[in-house]
């Protein structure tokens, strides 16, 4: 059972990393392997929209992406971790996600795999719906979403949360959570249906009416 971690703060050691570490820790106490990976030890370059991945599965850009994604693969639930840039995720979140459009969202690449976001701040307006999101990405990419947690910082940029205990309490219980899912392979079927119903459908209608121009994309959608 493998967990990885994704830390999209600019901050290496900052609170997104810590409540990451306390989730991961709970996770290994219960049996999982954790690996966490920060967004700080990778160049992740902007989308730059030519669509060379929708067309033929391979991106141009010369950085760290495709070191990066063999490791969310390779993953049983992805913790997504970021911290509340101007009420949104970090822009080296989203860069990851910008990225990804072709190689896990079209493509469906988290299917069975399970997801948690976590978000951290200095105020809590938009955080908790931040943190879903996080989470949320995986159910988007063809996974399960599990649930999210959050904190705000005690004091802004220094180390510490306000209500500490709640917060870690929070992280332990949805660190349970994921492990129990990940044993019992516990399906979503709701969350199932919403995607298909709501967004494969319609992409995959799509992409097989241009499979001349998105060959490797519509290729997807047949799998
Ligand atoms: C560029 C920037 C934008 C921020 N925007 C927000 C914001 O919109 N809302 C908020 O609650 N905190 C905001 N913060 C505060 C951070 O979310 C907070 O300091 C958090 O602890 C950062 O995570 P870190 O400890 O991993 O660096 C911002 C901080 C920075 C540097």
């Amino acid at each position: 059972m493998k967990i990885v971690g994704l830390c999209a703060s600019p901050r290496a050691q900052g609170n997104t990393r810590r409540l990451l570490q306390r989730f991961m820790q709970t996770c290994e106490t219960l049996g999982a392997t954790t690996e966490i990976h920060s967004t700080t030890q990778y160049r992740v370059d902007f989308c730059r929209a030519c669509e060379q991945c929708m067309r033929q599965g391979t991106c141009p850009i010369q950085d760290d992406y495709l070191t990066m994604l063999p490791k969310i693969l390779e993953a049983d639930a992805l913790v997504l971790a970021t911290p509340n840039y101007a009420f949104d995720v970090s822009a080296q979140f989203k860069a990851v996600m910008d990225r990804s459009h072709a190689f896990l969202y079209y493509s469906q690449a988290l299917k069975g795999k399970y997801g948690v976001g976590l978000c951290v701040a200095g105020h809590w307006a938009m955080t908790r719906k931040i943190a879903a999101w996080c989470g949320q990405a995986v159910w988007l990419c063809g996974g399960n979403y599990v649930g999210y947690a959050w904190g705000v910082s005690k004091v802004r940029d220094k180390k510490g949360f306000v209500n500490e205990k709640k917060v870690y309490a929070q992280a332990d219980r949805l660190a349970k959570k994921l492990i129990k899912e990940i044993q019992t392979k516990k399906q979503h079927p709701i969350q199932a249906w919403l995607r298909e119903t709501f967004l494969v459908s319609k992409l995959r209608k799509s992409f097989l009416r241009r499979r001349a121009e998105y060959p490797w994309t519509a290729e997807q959608f047949e799998k």
